[in-house]
């Protein structure tokens, strides 16, 4: 009796590495990559954090030159986050013109050509108390908040961003932040929404580098629960008619289904953040010499893409880029 089953042999691809590179569906870029970067105050400073091996606080002097290095390595864009000199509990330093991140910006400016910076618009690093609002006894007031928030942004795309990055998950940012951007004429800056980004245990790290953990409790009142997906979807379609731009998920790589989701229903530019825990996860398992951190770095951030993300912001950048031109002809 004839055997009724076939086989493909999907090796005849696989054998010549040329062939290999010619049917690759998801080609990681230089254009894919986001550099997050931390500044705090004072002069010479190049802090390590212990958390995030490679990764560190800059003053504005060394700031500027890690930029000219991310710019000649070929990434296009950096998101900025500051930490400031003083923290109070109305999170002022954030709305200051004389600000850590509206200086860093100018001084940027004045050297880097062709570098797009992003900022991240929240109040949790300027505020005494970590929270990322204005707080009425343990409460994150809403809309209180958003009145600064807009401030915010204001300031920073008056001190020359490119782009405003809203992450602190009040509803409505992205609504009054567009109005205010729109009030004082700057119609053509964009707004990237942290739009589905969740209560996530991977911003340990993180809030080390930008000293920003809550003094008492948590983000669960704003930030989305772990087990969502429909609500993701929600909270991303209301950032778009809000005025949204470019749409973020958070963290990236636990989170794939999202990116996946999020890009088919919308097709909206998409962002992903693989946050500091993944990073760091790869990290201390590459120091350790129990996995190749190269190889998994490559294939988290290609695995990210492959979801259907546009864009990534990762503290792999310049390794990566690093990587792209030592492998790609
Ligand atoms: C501020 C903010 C956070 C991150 C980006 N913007 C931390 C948080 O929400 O606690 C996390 C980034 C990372 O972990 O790399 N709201
Ligand atoms: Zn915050």
């Amino acid at each position: 009796m004839e055997n009724k089953f076939k086989f493909k042999r999907f090796r005849r691809l696989r054998y010549n590495p040329i062939v290999r590179d010619i049917v690759c569906e998801t080609v990681l870029s230089k254009n894919d990559l986001i550099y997050p970067l931390f500044v705090v105050p004072g002069e010479k400073i190049k802090n390590p954090v212990k958390s995030m091996p490679g990764v560190f606080q800059h003053s504005i002097d060394t700031l500027v030159k890690e930029c000219k290095e991310v710019q000649d390595l070929g990434i296009p864009a950096i998101i900025l986050f500051g930490i400031p000199e003083h923290k109070d509990e109305q999170g002022s330093e954030a709305y200051d013109p004389n600000g850590i991140v509206q200086k860093s910006i100018r001084a940027i400016k004045k050297e880097v050509n062709d570098l797009v910076i992003i900022t991240d618009v929240c109040l949790c690093e300027y505020t005494s108390h970590g929270h990322c609002g204005l707080l009425d006894g343990e409460e994150i007031l809403n809309d209180e908040t958003l009145t600064l928030l807009a401030k915010e942004a204001v300031s920073h795309a008056e001190a020359g961003a490119d782009m405003v990055a809203p992450s602190d998950m009040m509803d409505g940012r992205v609504f009054v932040i567009r109005k205010a951007l729109d009030y004082k004429g700057f119609t053509k800056i964009p707004i990237m929404s942290y739009a589905a980004k969740y209560s996530s245990g991977y911003y340990g790290p993180f809030r080390d580098a930008a000293e920003s953990t809550p003094a008492f409790g948590d983000r669960k009142s704003h930030q989305m629960d772990i087990g969502n997906i429909n609500e993701a979807l929600r909270e991303v379609e209301a950032d778009i008619e809000e005025g949204a731009d470019i749409v973020m998920v958070k963290p990236a790589g636990p989170y794939l289904d999202v990116i996946r989701k999020v890009k088919e229903k919308f097709g909206m530019p998409t962002a992903a953040y693989q946050v500091s825990g993944e990073y760091s996860m790869i990290k201390a398992a590459g120091q350790n010499d129990w996995i190749d951190e190269e190889r998994v770095m490559i294939e988290s951030l290609t695995s990210i893409k492959r979801a259907g993300a546009d864009m990534i912001l990762t503290y792999f950048a310049k390794d990566a880029a690093k990587w792209i031109d030592k492998n790609r002809k």
